[in-house]
């Protein structure tokens, strides 16, 4: 069986700079990888099959972004090439949370099958299909820190700088990546710096019409938009703002995790004492570190979950 690690990213930073005529925003945004990590384990085969383990036990296996990949990697080889695999996926990513799980994952079969049919295919054809499986695709075939655009698959390099604590904040219902952006195109967004956008379902307000989520912290435009649809969003921002002063606070994504990115050798621990006792139910605090590009790269084909 070859493994393969697919970690998961939190976004630091999230910009919507317009809406494109196939109907996909064009972002800036940044990534930033992240220990925490589902496997992927693959062995050759005749056809293609797929098995979940672990938190998405109970999927359907049907729609997983791994079986779509590993298709659409078939189709343009040809099954002389690659006629199948046996696939066990254990998911240890929350799932719809804005932490890229299903698009790493993808990623990861792309990469684990390239390697495990010897397939040798080109970056650029692996970029390629990653993008029509979706727009976090192509970045997970890097990972570390990157800064992108386009949909996210214009990527460019960030210095990885010391690796920090990380904690998300991760709600029990996940929100669909589409719904959100429709949502926020509901919304007509005006330019960022004019007027204060109130969420009419939580009377939340966002200074300078967006997203930012706190004095200094990083902004998400599609925070207005997460929060409609999941309204206690706000609200859990604001106490872990309050009781985390130190770390960097913000929606990762669409939503709905929010991360608590603390300074290089802060002690999570008791980070984590303080947080949990004041999340309400159906919140789940998850401790984990950023993942330099060097250990992304170096860990790839091992079982290591972070
Ligand atoms: O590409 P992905 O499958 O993650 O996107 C899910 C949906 O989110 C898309 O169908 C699209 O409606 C919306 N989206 C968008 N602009 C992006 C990424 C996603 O409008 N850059």
């Amino acid at each position: 069986m070859l493994p393969v690690r697919c970690p998961a990213k939190i976004n630091t930073r999230l910009r919507v700079v317009g809406r494109r005529p196939d109907g996909f925003h064009d972002l800036d945004l940044d990534f930033v990888g992240l220990a925490l990590s589902d496997t992927l384990e693959l062995e050759r085969a005749d056809t293609l099959e797929l098995v979940l383990d672990g938190a998405a036990s109970d999927l359907p296996v049907e729609d997983n972004l791994v079986l779509r990949a590993a298709r659409r990697l078939r189709a343009a080889v040809g099954e002389a090439r690659m006629p199948g695999a046996r696939m066990r996926l254990t998911k240890r990513i929350p799932v719809a949370a804005g932490l890229g799980g299903g698009s790493s994952d993808a990623a990861g079969a792309l990469l684990g099958l390239d390697r495990l049919w010897s397939l040798g295919l080109a970056g650029e054809v692996l970029a390629g299909i990653a993008l029509g499986i979706g727009s976090d695709v192509p970045y997970f075939l890097e990972g570390g820190r990157r800064a992108g655009h386009g949909r996210g698959e214009i990527l460019s390099r960030l210095p990885d700088g010391p690796e920090q604590p990380v904690l998300l904040v991760v709600s029990s219902q996940g929100l669909s990546t589409g719904m959100v952006f429709e949502e926020f195109a509901r919304q007509a967004h005006p330019p960022a710096s004019s007027v204060v956008l109130t969420s009419r379902k939580t009377g939340i307000s966002f200074p300078n019409g967006t997203s930012d989520c706190g004095q200094g912290a990083p902004a998400n435009d599609l925070l207005p938009a997460a929060v409609v649809l999941a309204p206690r969003l706000g609200e859990l921002l604001q106490l872990a703002r309050d009781v985390v002063p130190e770390g960097r606070v913000g929606l990762t994504g669409s939503g709905p995790t929010i991360f608590v990115l603390l300074e290089a050798g802060a002690d999570s621990a008791e980070v984590k004492d303080r947080l949990a006792p004041v999340l309400p139910e159906g919140v789940a605090l998850l401790a984990t570190r950023t993942m330099a590009f060097a250990e992304h790269e170096g860990t790839r084909f091992s079982r290591l979950a972070g």
